[in-house]
């Protein structure tokens, strides 16, 4: 059995969620995969908690489900930072599930941290990964530079949550010259245009988004297409190996979508998405890419067309392989800490 000790930051619907279904999967994990996951640090905004020894995960998915900041755990240190965190724990494995500011930031400095330090990283937070890919990368088993004993960096969660976006390029179609990827990664916009195309307004269609609780309280980020433009960016960067940043995206949100075209896509038997797109220039290899976020009306023959509310997809056309779909449709946090727990087991397999 590989025991990998790890540092999870931030416990919210994505951190608590993971040690929820990390005490639900304790003996598959060991039994299936030879694996025993021991959490000796564990942060939150109030403060941080740690054991060399193993933490009591129970008790603290307990304290966070009475929504309790973990500093009021026996033992633990209010006030202290998730990098102070890190910093004093042995640990093989950070767990990045923080909300992320435009800078990246608390995410990017305990990833750099971890990284360098030669612990592996899994993350659920898009912040470090849209500001810093390609230093992270350098750092990482993502580099070709590095050595085969390099810290991993994995972040399926980032991108569609459990959708295996990520892996489907790198992985899965890695010998592909990929000419185009279509993506709907934004759930907010998808259940907002499809509940307009069903006749509601956009205030209302937002409201029942919120209501149902697939969109968060303030909801620009989503609205404005800077999510799923974030969420591009990391594909490119993963999957299609092209060196990307925010600025190189072409952003347009739902804002200015119309009751016509959404009325005139369904009467054609399509819908209006908010699509993320990389389509290859005419050139050389290694191919170029024009990158986009922008509604977009698919046809019905599209794949995506018939995407859910909530639900997301990704589209990749390679050279060789043709037309490579996938979907997922999950509800709640728990698609994208599937995400993580597969990003963790591969980081075991490693091993
Ligand atoms: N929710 C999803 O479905 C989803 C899916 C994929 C990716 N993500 C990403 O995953 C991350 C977490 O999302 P979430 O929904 O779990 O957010 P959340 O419910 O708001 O939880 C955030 C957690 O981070 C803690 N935190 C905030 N600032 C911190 C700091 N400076 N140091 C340490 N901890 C800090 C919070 O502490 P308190 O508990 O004390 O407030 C809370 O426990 C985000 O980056 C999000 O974009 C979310």
């Amino acid at each position: 059995v590989v025991t990998l000790r790890f540092v999870l930051t931030g416990l919210g619907n994505i951190g608590r969620t993971f040690l929820e279904v990390l005490l639900a999967r304790t003996q598959v994990l060991r039994a299936r995969h030879g694996l025993e996951l021991r959490a000796v640090g564990v942060a939150d905004a109030s403060g941080a908690a740690l054991d060399p020894d193993g933490l009591d995960v129970a008790a603290v998915v307990a304290l966070k489900q009475q929504r309790r900041g973990v500093a009021s755990l026996p033992g633990a240190r209010a006030g202290m930072t998730a990098a102070e965190l890190l910093a004093a724990c042995e640990a093989d494995l950070l767990l990045e599930a923080t909300p992320n500011h435009d800078d990246g930031e608390p995410g990017l400095s305990l990833v750099r941290a971890a990284l360098r330090r030669r612990m592996s990283a899994v993350l659920a937070s898009k912040g470090p990964l849209a500001v810093a890919f390609a230093e992270l990368a350098a750092l990482s088993d993502l580099s070709p530079e590095t050595g085969p004993d390099a810290p991993a960096l994995r972040f399926s969660a980032a991108v569609g949550g459990a959708l295996p976006s990520v892996n489907l390029g790198r992985r899965d179609l890695a010998g592909e010259r990929i000419d185009r990827v279509e993506a709907v990664l934004n759930a907010t916009t998808q259940t907002v245009l499809g509940l307009r195309a069903q006749g509601l307004s956009a205030r209302a269609a937002l409201a029942e988004a919120q209501r149902v609780g697939i969109a968060e309280p303030d909801p620009a980020l989503d609205l404005s297409g800077r999510d799923a433009a974030c969420k591009l960016v990391i594909l490119a960067n993963a999957a299609l190996g092209r060196p990307t940043r925010l600025a190189d995206v072409a952003v347009v949100g739902i804002d200015g979508v119309t009751d016509e075209e959404l009325r005139a896509a369904a009467a054609a038997g399509g819908r209006v998405s908010l699509l993320a797109v990389a389509q290859a220039l005419p050139g050389a290899w290694p191919v170029d890419y024009r990158m986009s976020v922008a509604p977009t009306t698919l046809g019905p023959d599209h794949p995506l067309a018939r995407l859910g509310p909530g639900e997301m997809g990704v589209v990749y056309h390679g050279d060789l392989c043709g037309r490579t779909t996938a979907t997922n449709l999950a509800e709640g946090p728990v698609g994208s800490v599937s995400a993580m727990l597969r990003d963790v087991i591969e980081v075991a397999r490693r091993r």
